[in-house]
């Protein structure tokens, strides 16, 4: 009996390693497509700092759903970085700390990926 659990098992062993798929080869072309541009390393690191803000200082009065609910008075990107400026004002009574143009578009370009999904031009 034990045998032939021996013999089944390393049957199943050398079907398997046999049964192993080939590694994909990436070609070159299909590399140079995947790498990221210095412009989208940007982009990703400005929304990677607007979430890090955005999550400090900017769920003190509302959570997310205030960027999905079905009535919002947001129609575009420049609206979006108007109000995101507007609430930034009302935040400054808290923390006294005045935003300027660089936290305003970090922030605004995080909740355009996470949530609006605007045109940015
Ligand atoms: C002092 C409280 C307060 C803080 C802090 C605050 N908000 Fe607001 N926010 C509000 C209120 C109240 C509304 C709803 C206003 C309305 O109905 O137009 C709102 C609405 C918004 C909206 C519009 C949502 C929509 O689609 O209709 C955005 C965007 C927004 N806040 C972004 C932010 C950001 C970014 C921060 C951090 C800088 C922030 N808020 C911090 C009070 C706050």
């Amino acid at each position: 009996m034990k045998m032939i659990v021996i013999i089944l098992g390393s049957l199943l062993l050398i079907t398997h390693s046999f049964a192993e798929p080939p590694v994909p080869q990436v070609t070159p072309e299909i590399q140079k497509k995947q790498e990221i541009t210095p412009e989208q390393q940007k982009r990703i690191d400005l929304i990677a700092q607007g979430e890090e803000l955005h999550g400090k200082h900017c769920v003190r009065c509302h959570g997310d759903w205030v960027y999905k609910r079905a009535n919002s008075r947001i129609k575009d990107y420049a609206a979006l970085t108007v109000h995101v400026q507007r609430c930034a004002t009302n935040l400054r009574k808290f923390l006294r700390k005045k935003w300027e143009n660089p936290e305003i578009s970090a922030v605004s370009a995080y909740l355009n990926h996470q949530y609006y999904l605007f045109e940015t031009q």
